[in-house]
């Protein structure tokens, strides 16, 4: 493949080097663990699959996307489900899978297809199990999708939780001057309002200009927040401590969560993050 057949690729930064590892040495125990299961059969479901290939920051080589990750381990999937909003991605991606009567892809807003089309074929009472990945760039998920992915007990997620897209657009010290278009975009992920509640306190000193102003909550304790909703509301039963992911400056871009509804992938998981916990800025 020679770079120029590619506009649009994107370049990725060292961290979604880290996390493509990290889905890809789940996927390969999960589908080794699945297989031998003969009563189940197994999916693997990509809601924010991108073009299947992306170009390293670092070495500037092509490396393969999330899905092509997916596609390549064996033992494989029973079916995989791919799906993209943007129409030039979809088309690389189908050009990289070539005919496969065992792939489905998507094009339009998964948001809406995994509810529709795809989380219907991933039923309990059908002995059908499900690996999804959720990798927004940012606030573009509902918490629709991901609710239902909990309750649904098939389901076993790893999902972007965009800090520095809700830092920057969304959770400002002073909340007053966010746009309310990102207001929503935060509600809709978080899915209801309670997020306001996480993030900001009545700070009891007076401001600069003598007026009571807001304190907002660390990363940390939103991230914590948001972890306890996977579990509560959304029913995932294990939910490991999520892997924050670094950039260049050491500045924490998203942080990486897991759920499951067993106890074995969630061992799996921490022992998968523990082995990439020493990594830091590059
Ligand atoms: C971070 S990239 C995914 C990268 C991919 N997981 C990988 O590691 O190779 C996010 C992708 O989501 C797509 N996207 C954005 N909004 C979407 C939506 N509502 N539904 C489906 N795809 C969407 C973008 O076109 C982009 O390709």
């Amino acid at each position: 493949m020679k770079k120029d057949e590619f506009n649009n690729i994107n370049q990725v930064g060292y961290w979604s080097e880290v996390k493509l590892d990290i889905v890809k040495k789940y996927a390969k125990a999960y589908s080794i663990i699945l297989a031998k299961k003969k009563n189940l059969s197994h999916v693997y479901i990509d809601g924010f699959a991108g073009p299947g290939v992306n170009i390293s920051k670092a070495t500037k080589d092509f490396i393969p996307g999330s899905p092509l990750n997916a596609l390549r381990i064996k033992p494989g999937f029973d079916e995989y489900y791919l799906v993209d909003l943007n129409g030039d991605k979809i088309d690389r991606l189908r050009k990289l899978v070539g005919e496969n009567t065992k792939v489905h892809i998507y094009q339009g807003d998964c948001n809406k297809i995994l509810l529709d089309e795809i989380f219907p074929h991933v039923l309990y009472k059908n002995f059908r199990r499900g690996l999804c990945l959720l990798d927004p760039y940012g606030l573009h998920l509902d918490w629709k999708v991901i609710e239902t992915a909990g309750k649904m007990r098939t389901i076993d997620l790893f999902l972007n939780f965009p800090t520095m897209d809700m830092n920057r657009n969304a959770l400002w010290r002073n909340p007053s001057g966010v746009r309310a278009r990102d207001i929503e975009r935060m509600t809709a992920f978080w899915g209801d309002e309670s997020w306001h509640d996480v993030a900001y306190k009545e700070n009891p000193q007076q401001d600069l200009f003598n007026k009571p102003g807001l304190l907002k909550a660390s990363n940390d304790k939103i991230v914590d927040a948001f972890r306890q909703r996977l579990k509560n509301v959304a029913k995932f039963n294990y939910v490991p401590k999520p892997m924050p992911m670094r950039n260049s400056t050491n500045s924490i871009v998203y942080y990486l969560f897991f759920a499951s509804q067993q106890r074995v992938a969630s061992k799996i998981v921490e022992d998968i993050f523990s082995k990439y916990e020493k990594w830091g800025a590059q």
